[in-house]
């Protein structure tokens, strides 16, 4: 509570305003981002569960996994697993040795992990870390054992650059030579497809920004009118960065009674909420040159909306 008053503070404070999108995701958040990844619009979910499913064995190999040689298969954001468990299935249906550590910043979310596993694969072994990414690097440098991390989702696209290569350069120094990453990532692509994905018809993209603005207002007393503020996402495919914001329709003052503090809006000013950031082997490469990863391999889709990159450390 209090981080999230110092950060509320902090990016309305400045300019231009702006809010994390770490925030989206409350009980309410993370069953909208459920709803958004089943719209029609939002291909990047659909993508990369196509590449788990018709892709696996390419996967185990591309990843260097031997039967006979224990691993850790560790998850970085498990959310609910489902494109992991195409890949679960087939390591248990051929006896690979290994035990899965799933992370998530949300106990809910791991705790329904947990349980669907029971049920769908019940002799796999599940060692569930309740966390923040940063947070459980740092606890996987205890262990010897070889390493394969998964980070799917584009999940990595929600970094600005510099904190995307923070975050790998860290990762890289948890793991040792030969571990390696599977890393989702969603592709540069024209605005035709990508803005829509950003902006589906049914308006749960829309909700989902707005929600951050009910989030403030339930849990630090203020008083936005959430009918004041649009959802505007933008891209580029020059840029290759989705970023969203949410625009004051209207001049208008809101109060934060937790902050003590009123905020004013001119018409048509926008707060940054959030960037998805899409990537190609350029993008990637740049980023990589000051970590310690190698590209081994890339798996795409059929329609090549969506790449798995193997990174090797
Ligand atoms: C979680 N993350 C990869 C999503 C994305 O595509 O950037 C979050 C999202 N925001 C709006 N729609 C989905």
């Amino acid at each position: 509570m209090e981080q999230f008053k110092k950060d509320v503070l902090a990016g309305l404070s400045s300019n231009p305003k702006s809010l994390s999108s770490k925030y989206f995701y409350d009980a309410i958040g993370d069953g909208l981002f459920v709803q958004i990844m089943n719209m029609p619009e939002y291909y990047l979910t659909r993508a990369e569960h196509e590449i788990f499913k018709t892709k696996t064995k390419q996967i185990v190999e591309e990843l260097g996994l031997k039967k006979d040689r224990y691993f850790e298969l560790i998850e970085l954001g498990a959310g609910d697993g489902t494109k992991t468990k195409e890949l679960l299935s087939h390591l248990i249906a051929n006896e690979y040795q290994f035990d899965y550590l799933p992370v998530d910043i949300s106990q809910n979310a791991l705790n329904g992990l947990k349980a669907s596993l029971t049920t769908e694969l019940p002799s796999l072994s599940v060692v569930p870390k309740q966390g923040d990414y940063f947070g459980v690097l740092e606890s996987l440098k205890t262990s010897d054992h070889p390493k394969v991390v998964l980070f799917l989702g584009s999940n990595i696209g929600n970094m600005l650059d510099d904190i995307a290569t923070k975050f790998l350069s860290q990762l890289s120094v948890a793991l040792r030579p030969g571990d390696r990453l599977l890393l989702g990532v969603d592709l540069i692509k024209s605005a035709e497809i990508v803005l829509p994905a950003y902006n589906d018809a049914q308006g749960i993209t829309r909700a989902f920004n707005l929600n951050l603005l009910t989030r403030i207002n339930r849990e630090l007393g203020a008083n936005f009118d959430i009918t004041n503020f649009a959802h505007l996402p933008e891209y580029t495919e020059q840029d290759g960065v989705a970023r969203s914001y949410l625009q004051s329709k209207v001049a208008q003052t809101v109060r934060i009674d937790a902050i003590n503090q009123e905020f004013k809006f001119a018409e048509g000013e926008k707060i940054h909420t959030e960037i998805s950031r899409k990537y190609n082997d350029e993008v990637l490469g740049r980023i990589l040159s000051k970590c310690d990863f190698s590209i081994h391999g890339k798996l795409t889709d059929r329609k090549g909306y969506f790449a798995d990159y193997i990174l090797v450390r």
